[in-house]
């Protein structure tokens, strides 16, 4: 397999969205990301008990929505029912949970670049990851909407590289693990996605010259934006797109 790349990514990259301004994963989010200048945006993806795609971040409907259950155990039309938005703010009032499919469609309208992260609910990693490929392939990826699929678990990666080899893959981690660069070259991952605060310089500069791209997550703060840019991280992954865009003019 082949470690296929993502274009140059710009330099933010709305995380869930613009988590800061609107409700996480929805399609307000994206278009708030969109309004505020982001040219990608990141979001979660997990598959729904009749195996729908989905956004949303946690492994139950609790936090971000008006219901309370397990999205595993949850099909479509249930998760449909919800009230993603009022959480967040009465602005936000009925805003649904979006299905990748409608994310999707929007950003390819758009051109705006997908991070998509597979975002398994436990257990259904490999299938997530493949389900998630498979339709990213099916419908979009070579189209006006550039596409990246992340994941924590290697499991998600493997089974996305397998489902559709030629879909460019990124590693997020937690943690600056030691085997790191291993993992990317068995993955095929071309971007490596670490947490803010594990990046230091020399981190930075031995991911590039392993010929690996990073990203960081999640960058609030413009000072720290603007040194982890200029250490040679490609695109910080952050809640307020508008606050580092202003930044970084
Ligand atoms: O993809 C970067 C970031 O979204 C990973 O963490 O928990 O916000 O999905 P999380
Ligand atoms: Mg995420």
């Amino acid at each position: 397999m082949t470690t296929p790349a993502p274009p140059a990514l710009p330099p933010v990259t709305g995380h869930r969205g613009a988590k800061g301004h609107a409700p996480e994963n929805t399609m307000a989010g994206l278009k708030k990301a969109v309004d505020l200048g982001a040219r990608w945006v990141e979001f979660d993806v997990k598959l729904t008990a009749d195996n729908e795609l989905v956004l949303i971040h946690d492994d139950t409907v609790n936090r971000t929505s008006n219901g309370k259950g397990a999205v595993a155990g949850m099909t479509l039309s249930d998760i449909r029912k919800l009230d993603a938005g009022r959480w967040f703010s009465a602005d936000f009032t009925g805003e649904p949970v979006p299905t990748l499919a409608e994310a999707m469609d929007y950003l390819a309208a758009k051109g705006i670049g997908a991070n998509v992260e597979v975002k398994a609910c436990p257990g259904r990693e490999a299938e997530t990851g493949a389900a998630v490929a498979r339709a990213l392939a099916g419908r979009w990826f070579g189209g006006p909407a550039p596409i990246l699929i992340s994941s924590f678990s290697t499991d998600s990666l493997a089974a996305a590289g397998q489902a559709a080899p030629q879909i460019p893959r990124g590693f997020l981690t937690l943690k600056f693990i030691k085997d790191w660069a291993a993992r990317m070259d068995e993955l095929k991952c071309a971007t490596f996605h670490v947490l803010d605060r594990r990046f230091t310089e020399a981190r930075t500069r031995a991911i590039r010259e392993a010929g690996y791209r990073p990203l960081a997550y999640t960058v609030n703060d413009p000072a720290r934006a603007r040194e982890l840019l200029s250490w040679g991280v490609e695109s910080i992954i952050t809640d307020y797109p508008d606050r580092i865009l202003a930044a970084i003019k």
